[in-house]
């Protein structure tokens, strides 16, 4: 449930009527709900007590400062996968003991930095990098928490470019290693074993993947508590999926993840830590945009948005699909129209989708992309030196701002000329 919805005949972001914010901002934008926000961090929350439990939002999913402020300030940790998420954790007032550190190639530099502001672990992909941290943390004298990220030879049954648990993916350590790498851990100063991590994949849409992958996790547990390692948390990663198209079935909810985290490694007496992105932000976002035009083809009709393939991405990259609604509310029963929904950007590719069938909009009226607060403006670009679209938070009547458009001259005065020129 998100709060997007039609009231008095226009959509609303909570409080606010959505055309009003356009008026003020322009288009495209972004367009954020706390409630909504809030409400997706709860479910997890209620779904993993009384276990004891850190969620920590995946930064990647949605990283403006407001959002992960307001997410910060409910308690959440973050997973971050570079220095840049790591430094605006901290900017938005994230405690280094809520901060994960992922990624496959973590640098000796943000090794260093993470470790001088300190952070609650780093979930390690491999035996290199295991021993540059090492390597770092005993030169400055500290001993860095990890985890290992073992990765469990399961399939997601996920898009191709998002599945990260089987074993020609790039991603941690072979499950069948892991012993040997902990033993490895374990001799090297400046390293401290707290856990194990597996993240499989991203907009999963069914437990069993991860109920297999979590089964081996708990079997892992107990081999290496034999083995004599201290295993007191264990990171499940992110991946459950959201309802993209309203016509679609759910997903299985948070409260049943939960239950089946439960039931997987509940009596391991470890601290479970999640890093769901999509989940909390998906659904909490819109992307606003307005008909350019809406041009008669031979055999179709385009609607031409002043948003493209730079704002949001997913579409051409992954096929994905996002629901386009009016921002009027249709009159009940109209026929729907059948269109190609695109933006204006010099390439084919640039498509949100083909033969939508939705309510008959017209030129300089406003639609929404719904699902769109996570990986959308996290994605986006200047491609076409189209501006970086702005985004805007909303909470209860209030709407601000939260990155604004940039000017065109702001744009221009970012390229540099070379003397020779
Ligand atoms: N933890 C790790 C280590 C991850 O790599 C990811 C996502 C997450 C957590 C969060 O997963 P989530 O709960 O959001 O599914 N750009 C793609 C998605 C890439 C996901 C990458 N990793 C998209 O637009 O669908």
């Amino acid at each position: 449930m998100d709060h997007f919805l039609y009231r008095n005949g226009a959509l609303h972001a909570e409080d606010v009527p959505v055309a009003d914010i356009a008026a003020e901002v322009g288009t495209p934008f972004y367009l954020y709900s706390t409630a909504t926000l809030t409400r997706h961090f709860k479910l997890f929350e209620e779904a993993l007590s009384p276990l004891p439990h850190l969620v920590c939002f995946a930064m990647k999913s949605n990283s403006n400062l407001a959002v992960v402020k307001t997410l910060g300030d409910l308690g959440a940790g973050v997973d971050v996968v570079s220095i840049g998420e790591y430094l605006k954790a901290k900017a938005a007032g994230i405690p280094a003991e809520r901060i994960v550190f992922s990624g496959v190639g973590k640098t000796r530099g943000e090794m260093r930095i993470a470790l001088e502001g300190g952070l609650r672990q780093f979930n390690v992909e491999s035996e290199p990098e295991l021993h540059a941290l090492s390597e770092v943390a005993s030169g400055m004298g500290l001993s860095a928490p990890i985890t290992l990220r073992v990765n469990p030879d399961v399939d997601a049954k996920t898009h191709e470019k998002i599945a990260t648990g089987r074993k020609e993916d790039k991603f941690g350590i072979p499950i069948a290693r892991a012993r040997d790498v902990y033993a490895e851990a374990a001799r090297l100063p400046g390293i401290e074993v707290v856990g194990i991590d597996v993240h499989i994949g991203s907009q999963l849409t069914e437990l069993a993947p991860f109920e297999a992958a979590y089964g081996k996790v708990a079997e892992l547990t107990r081999t290496l508590r034999a083995d004599g390692h201290d295993i007191r948390r264990l990171d499940l990663g992110g991946g459950l999926g959201i309802p993209y198209a309203r016509s679609n079935a759910a997903p299985p909810l948070p409260t049943d993840y939960g239950e089946m985290v439960k039931r997987t490694v509940g009596d391991l007496d470890c601290e479970i830590e999640i890093e769901p992105g999509r989940l909390i932000s998906g659904n909490a976002g819109i992307l606003v945009s307005r008909v350019i035009y809406v041009k008669g083809g031979e055999d179709r009709t385009f609607l031409i948005l002043d948003a493209a393939m730079n704002d949001l991405i997913r579409p051409a990259m992954y096929g994905a699909h996002h629901d386009i609604v009016p921002v009027t509310e249709p009159e009940p029963g109209i026929e729907p129209h059948s269109y190609d929904v695109v933006g204006p950007v010099c390439e084919s590719g640039d498509t949100f989708a083909k033969g939508r069938q939705m309510p008959p909009v017209a030129e300089g009226d406003l639609v929404a992309f719904r699902s769109a607060g996570a990986y959308s403006a996290v994605m986006a670009s200047e491609y076409n030196t189209r501006p970086m679209v702005p985004e805007v938070l909303v909470h209860g009547h209030q709407f601000a701002v939260i990155r604004a458009r940039p000017t065109f001259d702001e744009m221009i005065n970012r390229d540099t000329i070379p003397k020779w020129l």
